[in-house]
């Protein structure tokens, strides 16, 4: 991936620039508040984990995301970013105060909202008690920008909250004044840093004409795309801004997560019918991308999806669908293909190895995609399981994950080498396409692997004739 900004590039005069309170330093919160100081605004992040805020006062990061620690320690010394866990001071002195807080996937599938409601009381609280806090004595409104993903419907909910939480207050007086707007994020894990400073659109729901002006005037340099950067000389186009009301924009993040999720789905199953009918799938997705209807991108077969958010947002958009007694039949199919790819590396590794008792097989790669050390919804969690069941022996390597890994499935050996994990190995699978796991040494592997020497390629990485020509027997996904 190019080098996209420079974190030590000074950003000239903003034309308004704002004091912005973050709550939730994780993924979303941590990467949103380090950009939007890096354009020039004053904020802090806030979190409840005093451990993970020392972290982040000495400049450690508790995530893996490339860029994102350059640009955490350059804009923390040029006191333009800080980090705390006081939320009440934080919404004393903010304009606007973005909510990232995780919201997890209930057991019944819907989205748990409890620290979102949490915070909202909080703000409310912390509202009442602000310094000025009544409309009269307050220039503009505190913008409570929403960026968890949420429930349609949940905007207001927020805003209920808040107004409980003020309520609740004894010194205030409980009259305050805020807006609540919806801002769903779309940065992907790996390329988080990238995708916020060049966003596809950037998303605004709101209900008041008010906020979408702050908003707007927040976003300027991301939107007029007016930042220092050192990235090749693209011509600065604006990013589209789109404005809709608060529920359009928490649909437009569900929408778009489950149609990205179908769109990998739906070549997993052309994927299959073309191993039946003996075509291959990257000529097809090739083929078909091209009609700029189509788009060639999200169309890799495989393993199918995992991580923090596409599982997490399509079981919460059946549950919103189903409360309203409206049965998500494509969304269903969507989500049952995606299992049946895991299935089908164990039936793949079957095919040849036959049993899997005793057989040993190493997992390429643990993290649910390159680039990160998230292991939410990874495949390889399922798959380990799934071979431990069969009383297969898996060796586990990740470039980043793996401790993480070890963590999480005490059966699963770890090493820190791949070429380790593959000694010895009947068989390997190709889990996480890291670019380390791309390019190992092929001849190196057939030396070091057990007969039959089986590569099940789950994201049909690698060149098929290469891989056959080094003495392995490859079986990707849709390209037997
Ligand atoms: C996704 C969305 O892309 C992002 O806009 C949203 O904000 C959060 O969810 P992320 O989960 O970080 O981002 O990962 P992404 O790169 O989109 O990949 C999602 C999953 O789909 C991964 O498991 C990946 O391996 C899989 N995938 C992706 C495929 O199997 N095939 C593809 O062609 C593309």
């Amino acid at each position: 991936m190019r080098v996209a900004w420079r974190a030590s590039l000074e950003m000239g005069p903003l034309a308004e620039e704002f004091n912005v309170g973050v709550v939730g330093a994780g993924y979303v919160g941590l990467v949103t508040g380090a950009c939007l100081a890096y354009v020039g605004h004053r904020v802090t992040c806030v979190d409840k984990d005093e451990g993970r805020v020392a972290e982040l006062k000495e400049g450690r990061m508790p995530i893996y995301e490339p860029g994102l620690e350059d640009l955490v320690v350059q804009n923390s010394r040029r006191g333009r970013l800080s980090f705390s866990t006081d939320i009440a001071g934080t919404v004393h002195e903010a304009d606007v105060l973005f909510v990232a807080v995780d919201t997890p996937q209930g057991d019944d599938g819907s989205a748990d909202l409890s620290s979102v409601a949490a915070v909202a009381r909080s703000i409310g609280r912390a509202l009442a008690e602000r310094p000025g806090a009544g409309r009269a004595q307050r220039e503009r409104p505190l913008v409570v920008v929403n960026k968890s993903t949420v429930p349609v419907g949940s905007g207001d909910y927020v805003s209920m909250l808040i107004q409980e939480g003020a309520s609740e207050s004894s010194s205030g007086n409980g009259a305050v004044d805020y807006r609540v707007v919806s801002s769903p994020e779309f940065l992907r894990e790996g390329s988080a840093v990238y995708d916020s400073f060049f966003p596809n659109r950037i998303v605004l729901g709101a209900d008041k004409r008010d906020a979408l002006d702050t908003m707007r005037a927040l976003y300027e340099p991301f939107i007029e795309q007016t930042f220092p950067t050192q990235v090749d000389p693209r011509p600065k186009v604006a990013v589209p801004f789109v404005t809709t009301d608060l529920a359009s924009a928490e649909m437009i993040k569900y929408a778009a997560n489950a149609f990205l999720a179908t769109k990998i789905s739906f070549i997993n199953e052309i994927a299959t019918i073309c191993e039946l009918v003996g075509a291959d799938v990257s000529s097809v997705a090739h083929g078909i991308g091209l009609d700029d209807r189509i788009g060639s991108r999200f169309l890799s077969a495989g393993i199918g999806w995992g991580g923090s958010c596409f599982p997490k947002d399509v079981a919460a958009l059946r549950s919103i669908a189903r409360e309203y007694d409206h049965e998500p039949v494509l969304l269903d199919a969507s989500v049952a293909v995606n299992e049946r790819q895991r299935k089908r590396v164990v039936s793949k590794l079957q095919r040849d190895l036959h049993t899997l008792k005793g057989k040993r097989v190493a997992l390429l790669g643990l993290a649910f995609k390159p680039n990160t050390d998230d292991l939410r919804e990874a495949p390889s969690l399922e798959i380990a399981r799934a071979l431990d069941q069969r009383g297969a022996r898996a060796v586990g390597y990740d470039p980043v994950a793996g401790k993480k890994a070890a963590g999480l499935l005490p059966n699963l050996r770890v090493v820190f080498d791949p070429y380790e994990a593959l000694s010895g190995a009947h068989a390997a699978v190709v889990v996480t396409e890291w670019e380390e796991i791309r390019t190992l040494d092929l001849q190196r592997i057939a030396a070091l692997m057990e007969s039959p020497k089986l590569l099940v390629d789950g994201r049909n990485a690698y060149d098929p004739r290469a891989v056959r020509d080094s003495g392995l027997l490859y079986r990707g996904f849709g390209r037997e």
